[in-house]
């Protein structure tokens, strides 16, 4: 029993939870999961899943994106990123749905498989359903050698090393990262990205390990944030574009460790309902960073604040608007656009695991969740 508990001291690696270090992990994951693929100084990117079947991939008419959970979300950011850069037009579905919706599937569209663990039931099935319709089916996977990415025509695994908390956290942001190299090779066979576009897209990638790291820095503070929200039976979180996946993956991590209902919302659409739940008693989490949609977001944050909400804005380095309106911020290193998802998702990891940790609950095993659903 002892020598077991010191193992697991030991595999922990000196943090209190797996998600702790998983979440301390993810600047050294990224460079796992870009290292050996990305030139930035040649300007190339070499991914042999990818290389070896280019021209299926670039004259794709469309990528059907299927996924569950936290994968999905990694999957509705590459919409953004496939869309901006490749220009090749995408669905993100969940898998669940996808099996059982006769979905009408083109020999010519690829099918892009996300998945962690590489075992989930349903991802699993909407794979074999594509293959039978003649899709060319690609995998996102963690865990090497697993269900999926042996059912997959070709593939990209993450290289994130073992993600043991149950809340996915690393998994995420190096699916992320992965699709972006996908996205930035397509671009460039394609044409619609310039060469320099596609340097610098590259030079900037290579600089989010260490934006990560300062971001991390800020612990104490999402910390003390945690402490005055604890207790708070709701909350919102609210993105634009590249950021609303991160605004509903903040809100799962919440609700699956801390079991505080939470919703992530597009800002915009906030006016058509969630509005109506804002008071004082409620925070709401809003990225606001300085790209994208930036104004529309702080007039959104105005909204917010009109009628007496807490608002914690995640923002980038220097900003002065959501400053001025917001109860708390927090600041992030700024990046091109594509890129900010892999900073911004950081604090919403972070303050989920205090909140949960304040509220006592397992944060790596959360009731009635399990870190690979085999079964339907
Ligand atoms: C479970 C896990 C989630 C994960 C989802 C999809 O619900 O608790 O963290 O996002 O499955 O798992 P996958 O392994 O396919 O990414």
């Amino acid at each position: 029993q002892e020598l077991k508990l010191n193992l697991e001291q030991i595999e922990k690696g000196g943090y209190d939870h797996f998600m702790m270090k998983e979440i301390y992990e993810q600047p050294s994951a990224i460079m796992d999961t870009y290292r050996g693929r990305m030139l930035p100084n040649e300007g190339i990117i070499r991914m042999a899943g990818v290389d070896d079947n280019i021209e299926r991939l670039a004259n794709a008419k469309r990528i059907i994106v299927v996924a569950c959970g936290t994968s999905w979300h990694a999957g509705l950011v590459s919409e953004y990123i496939f869309e901006d850069l490749a220009r090749i037009p995408v669905e993100v579905e969940y898998a669940s749905e996808f099996r059982y919706r006769n979905p009408v599937i083109y020999e010519n569209d690829v099918v892009i498989a996300i998945s962690q663990s590489g075992e989930t039931a349903d991802t699993m099935a909407a794979i074999k359903l594509a293959k039978e319709k003649g899709a060319f089916v690609f995998g996102v996977c963690n865990v090497v050698g697993s269900s999926i990415s042996r059912e997959t025509h070709a593939g990209a695994y993450t290289h994130a090393g073992p993600e043991i908390g149950v809340a996915s956290t690393k998994a995420f942001t190096t699916q992320i990262t992965v699709l972006t190299l996908i996205a930035l090779k397509l671009a460039k066979y394609k044409g619609t990205i310039s060469d320099s576009e596609f340097r610098f897209h590259l030079q900037e990638l290579e600089r989010i390990p260490a934006k990560i790291s300062q971001v991390l820095e800020k612990n104490e503070q999402v910390k003390e944030i945690a402490f005055t929200y604890k207790d708070a039976p709701n909350c919102l979180y609210l993105g634009r574009g590249y950021n609303f996946p991160v605004a509903l993956e903040g809100a799962l991590k919440l609700k699956e460790i801390s079991y505080i209902h939470a919703e992530g919302y597009p800002a915009a659409e906030m006016k058509h309902g969630p509005i109506a739940l804002i008071d004082e008693q409620m925070p709401v989490v809003v990225i606001a960073t300085n790209k994208g949609h930036y104004d529309k977001v702080v007039s959104n944050i105005q909204e917010i604040k009109s009628r007496s909400g807490k608002i914690i804005g995640i923002v980038t380095e220097g900003d002065e608007a959501v400053k001025e309106l917001a109860d708390y911020v927090i600041e992030v290193p700024e990046t091109i656009e594509s890129l900010t998802p892999l900073l911004t998702t950081i604090p919403l990891q972070l303050l989920s695991y205090h909140i949960a940790v304040m509220l006592g609950k397992n944060v790596d095993q959360p009731r009635n969740l399990a870190k690979s659903v085999t079964v339907e």
